[in-house]
Parts: structure tokens; C-alpha cells; sequence
């Protein structure tokens, strides 16, 4: 699903172009080539390594390979690599992967395509700026959502493949909450559980067992705070995530819609837009601003425009023309918050993130 959405944004850039694919499942790669007219086959992700006319490579198999095939790509031949994410799915992975970066000649872009959604880059930009709020005190990331999708063998159903939900799905706002707050998290509480979904699906590996909704209370340094709720089963929402940022000055949330296949558009007309809504306390009272997203990029994936913004700065980094935004050690800390916070639902333990298993470089 995430290549084929990488392939239409690349096409959509016309210094860009996918020149060769590696899919192992033979109906994944028709639909990979049939995107990607120009491109070939090749039968093995050394083939694709060795390629002498790939600049670069995008990473977009499942959670479980990333980290194997980073280091294989290390040990063959040093490529810019956008890498999905999360980087990896285990504290053992996130070590080697730290120490690989350090001998890595080339960029490493972790993809976290919700920095880019215009809402959000938007929201990024006033809460630095610190016109509306001041200093940002507090966060919360409200994410309500459908169940997870179906995938290609399914590997999405168990937290050895994925990581556990809060690493697989959460990364992304952990990512988000380290932008806005210009910080690392220093401690995390995470309650969570699996309440409705996947408990009747049976596998071969057998029943999932990945959360369906959790809360993760993070506290920042200076005696600021973020929130995660995360819902699974609320795919009725209007809005599938709502972002508030509180500081002494103010207030803004970020309202940001679902992907537009989803929406009923049949009974309920247009999809919502995305909105920007300030706060401030003197004098009180909220401004609404509608983001508009072109139709072209919203058609071309299920993220607000975002892959294509993100594919755009990628290109120019390929080109020499700028640097990474995202590095691997930044999608690696988010993979440790997620992890963290996975292992926090299970115990009910306070994680500190300062120091030991879990600490954040
Ligand atoms: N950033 C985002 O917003 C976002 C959204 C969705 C998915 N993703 C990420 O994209 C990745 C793929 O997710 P998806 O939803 O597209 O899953 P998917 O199951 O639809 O696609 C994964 C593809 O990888 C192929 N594959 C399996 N083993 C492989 C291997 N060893 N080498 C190369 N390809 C292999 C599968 O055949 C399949 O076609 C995941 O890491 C996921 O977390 C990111």
C-alpha cells in the first residue's frame, strides 16, 4: 500500500523516477509496475543495490525487514535511503542501527510522512514561531481511527512483525511530539489494551495481539507535558486527529482529516478540510483557518498531500541541494518512545528515558 503511494507521488515530481522495484509477491509487483511504467523487475534486493542506474533507494517493506535490510545495504553499497517507518521493531536493532549510522556515508531519511501534511507543517511552524502560545507548555495528540488495514500476509496483525501498535502506528506522533516541544521526552506512563479489534481473526501465528487503544502520558524537560490517546475503533469521527498545543499566551489545535477514500462523501457530501484553530486568552475567542490541500496530492495517497511534500525535500537531498530533516537516529528515538511506551502498557511501569534500556541519545 505505502510503495504504491510512494510510486504516484515520484511520478508526480519530474526530476524523479523509479527505475527498478524489488516485490516479492507477484500481484504487489504488477500493481508496482503498472504504476511505474518505466521501471523493471529485479528479482533480489542485492539486484537492486548493485543497480548502476538507482541514485537511490526507498524502503517500504514490511516493519520486521527494515532494519536487516539497512544493514545489508550498509555492508553492500552506500545509497541515499528514504527507509519507512519505524526504522526497526526492537531495542537490539535500534543499537545496531546506531552504531551502522555512525559509519554511514550517505543520507538516511526516516519517513514520517505526518511532519509534511500541511495542516501539521503548518501547526509546526506557529508553535516555534511561539506567537500564539508562548513557549509550548502543554501537547496532546488525539488520534481516532479505523482498525488497521488488511495487509500482504498479514504481518500487521502481531507485535513481533510490527513492533506493537504504539511503535507501528505512534512512532509518527512521538516523532511529532519531539518536533513541537524542540525536546525529548524524559519519563512515560502508557495505559493500553486490545478491547475490540482482531480478537476473532485467527493466523497461523494465531490470534492478534497488538493494542487497539491506549494513552500515553509523556513528561517533557521544564515541567511540560504531552498526551497520545489513540483510539482504533472510531472510524465515525469527523476529524481522525486532533492536535493542541497550550502555552502561557494560548492555544492551537490542528484538525486533520482521514484519507478521503474513506470518507462517506455518498451521504454526508465533501470531506472536512483541514483546519487550524487559534486561541488566544487575550482577547479570548478562537480563529478558525481552513488549510486546503490540492486535490491532485490528496488523490495521490491516503496522507493529506504529505508523501509528495516529503518525496520533494528527499530529491533535493539526493541532488546535494539540502539536508536530511528526518535522520535515522531521529525515527530510531521514536521507535525507543514506542517501544518504551509498549512496555509500559504491559507493566504498568513508569519508563525513564534518560537513562538505561531506554535511553534517548
Ligand atoms: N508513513 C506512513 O504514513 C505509512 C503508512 C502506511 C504504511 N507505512 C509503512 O510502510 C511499510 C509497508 O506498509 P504497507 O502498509 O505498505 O504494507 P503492505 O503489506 O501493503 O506492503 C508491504 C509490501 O512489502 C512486500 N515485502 C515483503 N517482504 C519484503 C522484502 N523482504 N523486501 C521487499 N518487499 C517485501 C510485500 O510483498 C508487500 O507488497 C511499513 O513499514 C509501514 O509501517 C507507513
Amino acid at each position: 500500500m505505502m510503495g504504491q503511494e510512494h510510486l504516484r507521488n515520484l511520478a508526480l515530481l519530474p526530476q524523479a523516477k523509479a527505475v527498478a522495484i524489488y516485490e516479492p509477491d507477484a500481484s504487489m509487483l504488477a500493481a508496482a509496475l503498472a504504476l511505474a511504467p518505466g521501471a523493471r523487475a529485479v528479482g533480489s534486493m542485492e539486484a537492486l543495490i548493485d543497480a548502476g542506474d538507482v541514485d537511490a533507494l526507498v524502503i517500504t517493506s514490511p516493519n520486521f525487514c527494515h532494519a536487516d535490510q539497512l544493514l545489508a545495504i550498509a555492508a553492500r553499497r552506500h545509497l541515499p535511503i528514504l527507509v519507512e517507518k519505524p526504522a526497526c521493531t526492537d531495542l537490539a536493532s535500534v543499537a545496531r542501527l546506531r552504531e551502522m549510522a555512525l559509519q554511514y556515508s550517505q543520507p538516511i531519511w526516516t519517513a514520517m510522512e505526518y511532519r509534511y501534511m500541511p495542516p501539521i507543517a503548518e501547526l509546526v511552524k506557529q508553535v516555534h514561531a511561539q506567537s500564539a502560545t508562548g513557549p509550548a507548555v502543554m501537547l496532546s495528540i488525539r488520534e481516532h481511527r479505523y482498525p488497521f488495514l488488511e495487509k500482504v500476509g498479514d504481518w500487521n496483525r502481531f507485535n513481533k512483525n510490527t513492533g506493537g501498535t504504539l511503535v507501528e502506528k505512534c512512532c509518527h506522533f512521538f516523532d511529532l511530539m519531539r518536533l513541537l516541544m524542540q525536546a525529548d521526552p524524559i519519563r512515560l506512563f502508557a495505559s493500553g489494551g486490545q478491547n475490540h479489534n482482531h480478537v476473532d481473526e485467527s493466523y497461523s501465528d494465531g490470534t492478534p495481539d497488538i493494542l487497539d487503544n491506549a494513552m500515553v502520558v509523556l513528561d517533557f524537560p521544564g515541567g511540560r507535558r504531552a498526551l497520545l490517546e489513540l483510539c482504533m475503533f472510531a472510524e465515525g469521527s469527523r476529524y481522525q486527529e486532533e492536535i493542541c498545543v497550550v502555552g502561557p499566551l494560548g492555544k492551537i489545535e490542528c484538525m486533520v482529516p482521514g484519507p478521503t477514500r474513506f470518507w462517506p462523501a455518498d451521504t454526508l457530501g465533501e470531506p472536512p478540510v483541514a483546519q487550524l484553530i487559534l486561541s488566544p486568552r487575550n482577547p479570548a475567542g478562537p480563529h478558525t483557518l481552513d488549510i486546503l490541500v490540492d486535490p491532485h496530492l490528496l488523490a495521490a495517497g491516503d496522507h493529506n498531500g504529505s508523501t509528495f511534500y516529503q518525496h520533494q525535500k528527499f530529491l533535493s537531498v539526493v541532488q546535494g541541494l539540502a539536508a536530511v530533516e528526518v535522520s535515522l537516529s531521529d525515527g530510531l528515538s521514536a521507535v525507543v518512545i514506542g517501544l518504551a511506551a509498549e512496555h509500559s502498557a504491559k507493566t504498568g511501569e513508569v519508563v525513564d528515558l534518560t537513562q538505561g534500556p531506554w535511553a534517548l541519545l
